[in-house]
């Protein structure tokens, strides 16, 4: 018998949330509603956005899957679910937001190339698991280490999904060692979400989370760790997932002469109202996420009710009960941030959100300033109209 296996096709799919919004069956990718998103911090799990490239992998026997930690270090190993569930257990709560999230409003302004988006590729849950760098000390790597003895620079994930990306092989990303290895990253290998074993469409039996990074670098489905030299070259690392200029277009562009992305820049949207509303005059409620990539926290959220002439500030929470601090220890710092203000609308407007995060990093004003090809990171202000019920 064989652990995880990769379905040739999509005649094994698990069954979903009817009120999600399919932005494409096979694959399957779906978010939430703009309501239901917001509706709780933690997100329920069926309300949590699916971003897949390839059919839902299958366990046959739980007790034959392993994950193999090889590469370059002195000796691999295979580790079972069991051997994982042996390590330290973290519960860490993060959001994961998709580097394709708000992608239709970009495609809007000028065409691009990848699954239309609205403002629901990102949720926030509670990953429960062991820490990557406590699997990567039995192997004799020890905490902060940037480089092994023989050149590994680099943590590579390798799943079982067969994607066309891949001409049929599996999905795999790479994070830098010193990342992977610092247990302050709180990188996880997660068997948990909210409390609840991982189902099949979030990485059944095991996961990586790589906290206040691009979702596409938390590799559901784990199958091997290689410590290897380079990032890995696969497809989602090497010709997708970078963040080109505007100038760069289909026929010039050189996907090495970019990064592959990894922390995402500070984004919100507004999820109380959809685009255009139709509202009685009075009192309307302005509410929607927050949140920065890299651990950074959120220091205020704009709101304009004017189309950018004069602004308020929205309040900021996350937990019931304790007060939202940016970088306080009491606050979940790879968390989303939910925000609401109540707003009086007599007129026809447009309603703005943008945010601040606590390095002073404020989201751009037009969506054309980084239009980039693949149609990623589109963290421009978030704008949604009103108008008056005749
Ligand atoms: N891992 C595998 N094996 N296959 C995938 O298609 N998609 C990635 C990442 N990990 C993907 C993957 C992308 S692009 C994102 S945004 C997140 O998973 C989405 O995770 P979720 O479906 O649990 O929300």
């Amino acid at each position: 018998m064989q652990g995880l296996i990769g379905p040739p096709d999509y005649s094994q799919e698990p069954s979903r949330h009817p009120s999600l919004r399919i932005n494409a069956k096979e694959p399957f990718n779906a978010e939430a509603t703009r309501e239901n998103l917001i509706s709780s911090y933690i997100t329920p799990v069926e309300f949590f956005f699916k971003r897949n490239h390839g059919p839902i992998p299958l366990v046959d026997d739980i007790s034959s899957y392993n994950v193999s930690i090889g590469g370059l270090i002195a000796k691999s190993i295979q580790l079972s679910l069991d051997d994982i569930k042996k390590l330290p257990k973290h519960n860490v709560t993060a959001t994961l937001q998709c580097a394709g999230n708000r992608r239709t409003a970009m495609s809007n302004k000028k065409e691009v190339r990848g699954v239309g988006w609205d403002v629901a590729a990102l949720s926030n849950a509670i990953w429960g698991g062991a820490k990557l760098c406590d699997a990567l000390k039995l192997v004799g790597i020890e905490y902060n280490t940037k480089m092994t003895p023989s050149g590994g620079k680099h943590v590579e994930f390798i799943s079982v999904d067969q994607c066309k990306e891949e001409d049929g092989g599996p999905y795999k990303a790479s994070i830098p060692l010193h990342q992977a290895s610092n247990p302050f990253s709180d990188v996880l290998l997660a068997y948990e979400m909210n409390g609840e074993v991982l189902n099949r469409d979030h990485g059944y039996p095991l996961r990586v989370v790589v906290p206040g990074v691009i979702g596409a670098r938390s590799v559901k489905w784990l199958d091997q760790i290689n410590i290897i030299e380079e990032e890995c070259q696969g497809f989602f690392m090497a010709k997708d997932y970078k963040m080109f200029p505007p100038t760069v277009n289909w026929d010039n562009i050189i996907w090495s002469t970019r990064k592959p992305q990894m922390d995402f820049p500070v984004q919100c949207a507004i999820c109380s109202l959809e685009d255009v509303n139709t509202v009685k005059p009075g009192q309307v409620t302005i509410a929607g996420y927050a949140l920065s990539g890299g651990g950074r926290g959120i220091e205020r959220v704009d709101i304009s009710v004017d189309g950018g002439k004069t602004w308020i500030e929205a309040s900021t929470h996350q937990k019931d009960d304790v007060q939202y601090i940016p970088d306080d220890i009491s606050s979940d710092k790879w968390a989303w941030v939910l925000f609401k203000a109540v707003v009086d609308i007599t007129e026809d407007t447009e309603i703005i959100a943008k945010a601040v995060d606590s390095s002073a990093n404020v989201q751009p004003e037009h969506v054309e300033t980084i239009w980039n090809l693949r149609g990623i990171l589109n963290t421009s202000w978030h704008r949604v109209r009103l108008q008056i019920a005749p």
